[in-house]
């Protein structure tokens, strides 16, 4: 089933098998790997360089029962509400501002204030968490990033901020987005820049100083969840900032197998003859015309006593130059970021390896870089995809939904509860909702709902969008079954339309091209990829475990 190059082999012979227990017996991966870092083997970067990289040296993140005042940090920070006034202790060094007008509790909005000797933290950093009846964890996750960013500048090599209280939220979940905001406040993308230091720096100790007797393991708790859910989003975002000429498939492939080997996953992975033998036409279509070859990517984390598995699945073109129907030159830099979709599942799935997560979960990521070429596909072809379905090619930019058609047919065989497949899909879905929501297809309204709350609860928002028949009827071929672009109208819906022929089991798709990654960041995201929907799908994944 599965053919590595001779090249492969030839790697793969220069390592001890440490973690082969985890991989499927018979199965031949590249993937005898330790974890990183500790395996600074061929092909990989010093480990001085991969210590340079975000995801990898994120802040240590721990929960104190102390009152402000008590805590010993480089910086102590309080968020304070519109209408909020500070501790005791602490209200004669914030008087100033106060009473000033400088600082308001505004959302964002910060002062930062020395406290002489009136307690023992040097410096008070006073951070705006809006008005009290529309706080939310999003607001909170923001404030905690908004403290970590200013210590970094401030070079604190510790922080204390006091945990707020939320209305009708516990402590453990204030305290997760707290941590996540934290950690994922100080990520950057800075290898690439040259005697810079621009990635890494931030403070090394992040304590949330929690009041209440009783909520200090809920809050330990929650803010490890936290700390284990931003390094998954912060690998999905190292893999999506990672540019072409580097995260090629075989590549997201090598970053897979490290996955499984840290935490005992399957691994399996096709190159371009075992994705071809084992039929899967959309993807070896697609991925015919580059020299860097397609690869399939399947990881297994068994951990749920065999229930039928939750099936996630990300389209990862590391590439997308539109192909024979060529892009402008205008953004096409961009088409990096087209394998947004797999970097997520990837970071969701180191994430899910971290937590331990008592639940069966299957990882399909899809991964090819679409080129133009002597051998490539073009606009006319016909496919008969690996449910029998034939389809005319009228665009070989549409090449998403033909490689995620590949993954929904594979995903069948795990006779899967559910799939949920995100994918940097369409042009037409940012057009319909820009860069705040991503928009959520299905075929299965239960499943929605479900992915839609996973949405709100991490702040990375899916909008439901409709896949009414007629939107079905637009794609139906005028050669074949269908075809693979229905026009300009709709184009999300279309396209959620297309996938939708090839799921057969409860399905939701989320188009996130408008929200993978963006021109300009927030308080925890910076310009270039999100790590969306990793979070969103981890807490989808939490949910299926409870
Ligand atoms: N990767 C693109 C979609 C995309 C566009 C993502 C802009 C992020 C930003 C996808 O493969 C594509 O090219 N889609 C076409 C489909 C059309 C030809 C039917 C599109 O949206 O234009
Ligand atoms: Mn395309
Ligand atoms: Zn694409």
């Amino acid at each position: 089933m599965i053919s590595w190059t001779l090249g492969a082999a030839m790697r793969r012979s220069r390592r001890s098998p440490m973690d082969a227990s985890s991989f499927r017996v018979g199965m031949i991966t590249d993937s005898f790997k330790a974890p990183l870092p500790y395996n600074p083997g061929r092909h990989r970067a010093s480990s001085e360089a991969l210590s340079r990289r975000g995801w990898f040296r994120l802040v240590r993140i721990g929960v104190k029962k102390l009152a402000p005042e008590e805590a010993r940090a480089d910086l102590l920070a309080i968020g304070l509400h519109t209408d909020g006034q500070p501790p005791e202790a602490l209200a004669a060094t914030a008087e100033p501002a106060l009473s000033g007008g400088d600082f308001a509790g505004k959302s964002g909005q910060t002062a930062l204030l020395y406290t002489g000797d009136t307690i023992t933290s040097p410096r008070l950093l006073l951070v705006g968490l809006g008005e009290r009846s529309s706080f939310s964890p999003e607001k909170l996750r923001r404030a905690a990033a908004t403290i970590s960013r200013r210590a970094r500048t401030l070079e604190a090599g510790s922080v204390a901020f006091s945990l707020p209280e939320l209305a009708d939220v516990d402590a453990g979940t204030a305290a997760r987005a707290a941590a996540e905001g934290a950690s994922l406040g100080l990520y950057r993308f800075g290898r690439y820049k040259t005697g810079d230091k621009s990635s890494g720096g931030g403070p090394e100790d992040f304590d949330l100083l929690i009041g209440g007797s009783g909520v200090e393991e809920t809050a330990s708790r929650g803010a490890e969840i936290g700390a284990k859910v931003a390094s998954g989003a912060a690998l999905a975002r190292d893999l999506a900032n990672e540019p072409s000429n580097t995260a090629t498939p075989e590549y997201l492939a090598e970053r897979a197998e490290e996955i499984g080997a840290r935490y005992g996953m399957a691994v399996t992975v096709l190159d371009r003859a075992g994705i071809k033998e084992e039929g899967l036409t959309g993807l070896s279509t697609v991925g015919r015309s580059s020299s860097n070859e397609p690869r399939f990517i399947v990881l297994e984390h068994r951990k749920g006593g065999g229930d039928k598995p939750v099936v996630i699945v990300g389209k990862a073109v590391t590439f997308d130059s539109g192909g024979i129907s060529i892009k402008p030159t205008a953004g096409m830099d961009d088409m990096k970021f087209d394998m947004g979709g797999g970097a997520a599942v990837l970071g969701a799935m180191e994430a899910v390896g971290a937590l331990d997560l008592p639940l069966d979960v299957v990882a399909i990521v899809p991964a090819t870089e679409n080129l133009p070429g002597g051998d490539a596909f073009k606009p006319g072809d016909v496919l008969t995809m690996p449910n029998g379905k034939t389809v005319e090619i009228l665009t070989t930019d549409a090449e998403g939904r033909l490689i995620l058609a590949d993954a929904l047919c594979y995903a069948r065989r795990y006779e899967p509860a559910a799939v949920v497949d995100c994918a940097t899909l369409t042009g037409a879905c940012v057009v319909a909702l820009g860069a705040h929501a991503s928009g959520l297809m299905g075929n299965d309204e239960d499943l929605i709902a479900e992915v839609q709350a996973a949405g709100d609860t991490t702040g990375e928002r899916a909008w439901p969008l409709p896949l009414f028949d007629e939107y079905t009827e637009q794609i139906k071929g005028d050669t074949a079954d269908l075809k693979n672009s229905g026009g300009r109208g709709g184009g999300a819906l279309t396209a959620g339309a297309f996938l939708k022929e090839f799921a057969e089991f409860p399905w939701a798709h989320l188009d996130i091209a408008g929200t993978a990654y963006g021109k300009k960041g927030n308080a925890y995201t910076t310009k270039g990829a999100t790590g969306t929907p990793a979070r969103l799908l981890v807490e989808f994944l939490i949910g299926r475990s409870a």
